[in-house]
Order: C-alpha cells, then structure tokens, then sequence
C-alpha cells in the first residue's frame, strides 16, 4: 500500500527540502524511494531522517512540481525534520536501512512518532484529481501526449464538479505547466 504524502528532508546544512514522495508500507514502517537524481535521496544519506506529512492542501503536490517548493514548515520537537506546518498529521521516521538499486534505493524507516493536528475532512474527488494530474506532470517524458490528454480530460470532470478554490488553484499550475511543455514540442 501507498500512501501519496509531503516528504520533508534536511540536508547537512540543515536546508529543508520538500517533495511529493508515495510512500509504501513496509510491516510496521515505511520505505521511501526516491528515483536517481534526487535531492530527498541525497538528504536522507546526509541526515537518515524524514518527515511523512499527511495533508489536504493538494497545492503543496501540485506546487512541488511547477517550481513553488516554498511552503511553510515548522520545528517539530526535539526531531531534527521540521514538518509542514499545514499537515493535517505528520510521521516522524528514522532510517533503519537502505537496499542500494543504481535507479530507486530503498530507505526503509521505522515510525519514531505520529502527531495528529486537525481533522481528516472527508473525501474530495477533486484532490483525487490533482494528485493523479501531478503523478501525470512528474513523467511528462516518459507517457505519450495523447494519453495524458485523456488523462487530463477526464480528471477535468471532478475538478468541474467538485473543486474548492486550494483545488482549482493547483489544478491550473498543472494544467499550465502541461501547456508550456507541449508549446515548445512538435505535436505527435
Ligand atoms: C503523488 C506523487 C508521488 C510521487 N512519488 C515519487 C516517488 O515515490 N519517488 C520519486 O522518486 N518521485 C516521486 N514523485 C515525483 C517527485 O515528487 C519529484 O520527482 C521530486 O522532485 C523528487 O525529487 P527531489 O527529491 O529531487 O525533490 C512523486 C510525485 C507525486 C506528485
């Protein structure tokens, strides 16, 4: 099982670092795996501790993947990963091992503490959808133009009938993002 969450990081210079990061459930813990070249990988070599952050706010997603990294963090106690200051909760992890792949190592983490800050609000079809928009946007190289047209065309329709102004907002940094990358490429 994934969990799509915010992954805060700290380099050795102690600049924080956040990215969009599924996390995938490993018995009691997590495992993080970021694919090469990534600065969240070199973080966690650096300093082996991350923060999980479970949050709503799907401009965060969105935003890590149009060039607005800077989102609010806060210290959490005594652990050296500040977490989001918007996550609804946060897991603190700590690295128990690392299996090395030339692509996508896998840091595997065991839960230090979970911290709860506001209420989960129920399901929104549209933070559904900006999140899968924004797995499309992160392999705009990798899927063909066609089908992430598709793909986008019918995330469209929760975003139409079920978007908030957080939702809308990230929905057309994607959508624009998507736009620029295809204006300055021949069409299929
Ligand atoms: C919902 C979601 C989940 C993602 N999961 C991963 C992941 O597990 N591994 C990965 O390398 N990139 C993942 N990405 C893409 C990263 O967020 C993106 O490449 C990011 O910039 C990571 O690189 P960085 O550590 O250098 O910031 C995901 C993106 C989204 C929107």
């Amino acid at each position: 099982m994934i969990r799509e969450t915010i992954v805060t990081t700290v380099s050795a210079a102690g600049v924080v670092h956040v990215a969009p990061l599924g996390i995938i459930q490993d018995r009691e813990g997590w495992i993080i795996a970021p694919f090469r070249p990534s600065t969240t990988l070199d973080n966690l070599r650096a300093v082996p501790f991350a923060v999980a952050n479970y949050t709503d706010d799907v401009r965060v997603f969105a935003g890590s993947l149009t060039g607005r990294r800077d989102w609010p963090t806060t210290a959490s106690d005594g652990f050296p990963v500040p977490r989001l200051a918007g996550a609804l909760a946060h897991a603190e992890l700590a690295v128990t091992g690392i299996t090395e792949d030339d692509q996508r190592p896998r840091f595997h983490c065991g839960v230090v503490r979970t911290v709860s800050h506001a209420p989960f609000g129920g399901f929104n079809r549209a933070q559904a959808a900006v999140i899968e928009a924004a797995i499309l946007v992160s392999r705009l190289n990798m899927l063909p133009r066609q089908k992430v047209e598709a793909d986008m065309a019918y995330l469209g329709i929760a975003i139409a009938k079920t978007a908030g102004p957080q939702e809308r907002e990230a929905w057309n940094w994607l959508t624009e993002k998507i736009r620029a990358t295809y204006a300055s490429q021949p069409p299929d």
